[in-house]
């Protein structure tokens, strides 16, 4: 996965400028790092540490850097090479003139590296190859003598690393420096994510737009096989041809506080307690209080289009693949066929979808490297891709022919909370459309969706004070290894997120099950003072998850019931966590609530790096 950013201009303090966008990418992978800065006299000062960012600040925070002209950094999540210092980016040629940071995966590096014989490699990474490849081809440039075609960077730094480009095989977002060409930054993008930032007379490069906000919200979003020749007053684009290309410049609206934590002891909880924004940012002006609504207007799919679509065909991974799911019982309540994949499982049966379903793929980031991939074989087989996303500009939004964009602002934490939340807002606001387009639901009956919608935000604030009774049932089951948790119908997929969430976050086995599964292998593993949570809203789900409490109980399991005011009447949990009463198409944003917290703060009492949890990232952009 990794994060690169990259800066050309004269600030003196441009190594914090470069720290700070690291930081702000760590989610993408917090292993290693490094940093090279680089003078207009041409010296080089590289650092790397195995490690995080923080390392990585203050091993260089006594160095005096002067006359800065350029600067990239990284920060890793290891694919190829164990995390340790010579594994950490930048990568340096033979003689440590050329230096580049790199995410994504080369797969040709063997082959590359094969015939590189007389250099010196100095880490197991594929990306070193890169920049081997970059000094050879300067080499054999050289001798050939100068090529003129581009007159405004240097030729031969441009057309090596043109040629370098041509041969790699695999997905990259690659930054690059040459001292003998102080201040330029060659930057290349193939399948990995990359975001120019236009600043005056200082320009940035990061692999999302968070890497620079503080000092730019004007960029450019590069697309695959493009090049871009940034120093500190240019940015010029080129395709993989070695041709000029012109892009359009983008106003992102996110304000750079809402990347920071505000107070809150960790990203995830600030954001766990966004969701009423979230939530209401995301069906604002799309649904009006009278039941009216206006998609229409800001999506490009026509009433004909809509009525014609024979089902929906969901794909996501993660925290999306749970949003998903509740959309597909969602969709189905309206009386739209639909069904759901992972999109790692998604290319194998691409194929056989009709060509008629309506594909919705479902990510934050925009840029999952395999919900991408599943986009790419449903266009393939002919089917209209629409996307739900959180990220303006990302290359899932750019693939799709349809969009509607969540407002939950920049999700920081590994472990994705509002995001699901704002997505699930997303999806009603889709269903309530679709379903009243094609005559499922009577205008009235969609008049008292839309006003039961608009009320949720107030619900999700009334849920989240639940958060004191949560602590204290944690800390009843502080010395628990396993959990289990159960549901049926629309609240299923939110028994798979309660799970994945505290797996995530705190490191212990916890599964999800349909509950009617239960008799059929989970009841085997429930011993005494094992902790089962339980979540029923509607009447036919509460009079069957009673069975299950029940046989939990008998065999000295402990059930902690997630439910509304109402259910007492029909459950005995040993703890009741009560959420306010909606219609059934609602419950799963509220239910969710209470198993973030329960994640947090379990993973809170055992100590655990909640916004950074071990071994993931946030955006996962290889397959
Ligand atoms: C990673 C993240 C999850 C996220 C999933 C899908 O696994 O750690 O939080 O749900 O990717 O990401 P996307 O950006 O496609 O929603």
């Amino acid at each position: 996965m990794c994060g690169i950013v990259g800066y050309a201009g004269e600030k003196n303090n441009a190594w914090e400028v470069l720290l700070k966008g690291l930081k702000r990418l760590e989610y993408r992978g917090y292993d290693s790092c490094g940093i090279a800065i680089e003078s207009s006299k041409g010296e080089l000062f590289l650092d790397r540490v195995k490690g995080r960012v923080e390392a990585l600040s203050e091993k260089i925070s006594n160095k005096k850097y002067k006359n800065i002209s350029a600067g990239i950094a990284h920060t890793r999540w290891a694919t190829h090479g164990v995390p340790n210092e010579e594994n950490a980016h930048p990568h340096t040629d033979c003689d440590g003139s050329i230096v580049i940071v790199h995410n994504g995966i080369i797969e040709n590096y063997i082959e590359i590296k094969n015939e590189l014989k007389d250099h010196n490699f100095k880490s197991d990474t594929d990306t070193e190859v890169i920049v081997h490849l970059i000094e050879d081809n300067i080499k054999k440039l050289n001798k050939g003598g100068k090529s003129n075609r581009l007159e405004m960077l240097h030729p031969i730094f441009f057309q090596a690393f043109l040629n370098t480009l041509n041969k790699l095989k695999g997905s990259f977002a690659i930054a690059v420096i040459w001292n003998k060409v102080p201040g330029v930054i060659l930057a290349a993008r193939r399948f990995s994510p990359l975001v120019i930032g236009k600043g005056e007379g200082e320009n940035f490069l990061s692999s999302d737009v968070a890497g620079f906000l503080e000092y730019t919200n004007n960029v450019y979003f590069m697309d695959d096989d493009e090049i871009a020749f940034i120093d500190k007053n240019n940015i010029v684009f080129f395709d993989f041809n070695g041709k000029k290309k012109n892009k359009d410049i983008k106003k992102i609206d996110w304000d750079i506080k809402m990347a920071e934590k505000g107070g809150y002891k960790h990203f995830m909880l600030k954001e766990i307690h966004e969701q009423e924004m979230g939530f209401e940012n995301t069906i604002a002006r799309r649904v009006l209080p009278v039941g009216e609504y206006i998609l229409n207007k800001e999506i490009n799919l026509t009433i004909e289009e809509i009525k014609n679509f024979s089902s929906i065909q969901f794909i996501a991974c993660g925290t999306a693949y749970h949003a998903a799911y509740v959309g597909k019982y969602l969709f189905e309540k309206l009386g739209i066929k639909s069904d759901i994949d992972l999109a790692s499982e998604f290319p194998q049966r691409a194929k056989i979808i009709d060509k008629k379903a309506l594909v919705i793929a479902i990510s934050q980031s925009g840029e999952t490297a395999d919900t991408l991939e599943a986009i790419r074989s449903a266009k393939k087989n002919g089917n209209k891709i629409f996307a739900i996303t959180n990220t303006v500009g990302s290359t899932i939004s750019r693939e799709s022919d349809y969009v509607i964009y969540t407002h939950c602002g920049p999700e920081i934490a590994v472990a994705s909370t509002k995001a699901f939340t704002a997505q699930l807002a997303a999806l009603y606001v889709l269903a309530l459309h679709f379903s009243y387009i094609k005559g499922n639901l009577l205008i009235t009956k969609a008049r008292e969706f839309a006003e039961e919608l608009l009320e949720i935000p107030k619900l999700i604030k009334k849920t989240l004070e639940c958060e004191e009774y949560v602590k204290e049932i944690v800390d009843k089951f502080e010395d628990r290894n396993d959990y289990l948790f159960i549901a049926r119908g629309i609240n299923y997929p939110i028994a798979l997120e309660g799970a994945l969430k505290l797996k995530e976050i705190s490191y212990l086995h916890a599964e999800g099950y349909a509950a009617g599964e239960m008799k059929h292998g989970p009841i085997a593993i429930i011993s005494d003072g094992m902790p089962v949570v339980a979540i029923a809203t509607t009447q036919t789900e509460l009079d069957l998850i009673k069975g299950n409490i029940e046989e939990t109980k008998a065999r000295g399991g402990k059930v902690i019931a997630i439910a509304d005011e109402d259910s007492k009447k029909f459950i005995r949990p040993d703890f009741y966590i009560k959420i306010p009463k909606v219609s059934e198409y609602f419950a799963p944003v509220l239910t969710v609530i209470p198993l973030q917290l329960f994640a947090y703060y379990t993973a809170l009492k055992r100590g655990r790096d909640i916004d950074k949890p071990r071994n993931l990232a946030k955006s996962v952009t290889v397959r």
